[in-house]
């Protein structure tokens, strides 16, 4: 089949996000401008370059409260996060953090998880998860939105800072297979990387 994204697809559900996965989470802790701590998932999230290493999130519509989702708006106000990696053994409490709960809720309590400092940058980490990324806000671009009353953002990050739980490292390399790391498909699917494989280019 082919489908112009302009025009009805004709299938039961909008297969675009089962084209372009699997798709890794970032769990991303932000803070607000009187310390609240938040967390939330983001699959629209990948790394774009790696010298300097860079990240991008896009967001998508509005919190469910109103106004900006609390992530978006505090990294706006902050210019900071942390994305920290989701393994297969907290995919439940993954799912609890992405509950659109009134902005003064703390979704880490809410899901039982605990924080522990950051090395750069204000948000904590979440202590339960085997990697984080320390970012700053490198830039925001608007994107379009076809959806009324809607609106697609997306965040650039500079990662200043990596933090990688020693017992993830197999002889100095992070081992995935020690992790799982959730990833997103489409409609309501997830999938977790289960067997990593090399396979070296002709040149090497
Ligand atoms: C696995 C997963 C991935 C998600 N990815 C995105 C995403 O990429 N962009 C987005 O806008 N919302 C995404 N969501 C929905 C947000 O997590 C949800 O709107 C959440 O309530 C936002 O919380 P916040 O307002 O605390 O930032 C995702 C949800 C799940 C469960």
């Amino acid at each position: 089949m082919f489908y112009k994204t302009s025009e009805p697809h004709g299938l039961p559900h909008n297969p675009f996000k089962s084209c372009v996965a699997p798709r890794p989470i970032a769990w991303v802790s932000s803070i607000d401008p009187d310390g609240v701590v938040n967390l939330a998932p983001y699959s629209f999230f990948n790394a774009v370059a790696s010298d300097p290493p860079m990240v991008m999130i896009s967001f998508n519509g509005y919190h469910e409260h109103g106004g900006e989702k609390d992530t978006l708006a505090n990294i706006k106000s902050s210019g900071e996060f942390v994305a920290n990696m989701v393994p297969r053994a907290l995919k439940d409490v993954m799912n609890v953090t992405t509950a659109p709960v009134a902005h003064e809720v703390d979704e880490l309590e809410l899901a039982g998880l605990t924080t522990e400092d950051s090395a750069l940058v204000k948000p904590p980490r979440v202590r339960e998860a085997p990697i984080h990324l320390e970012c700053s806000l490198h830039q925001e671009i608007k994107l379009p939105c076809t959806l009324e009353d809607s609106i697609n953002t997306m965040i650039i990050g500079h990662v200043l800072g990596v933090h990688i739980r020693d017992e993830v490292l197999t002889d100095g390399m992070v081992d995935l297979s020690k992790i799982e790391p959730l990833a997103r498909l489409g409609y309501m699917q997830y999938s977790a990387v289960e067997n990593p494989f090399v396979m070296n280019r002709p040149r090497d």
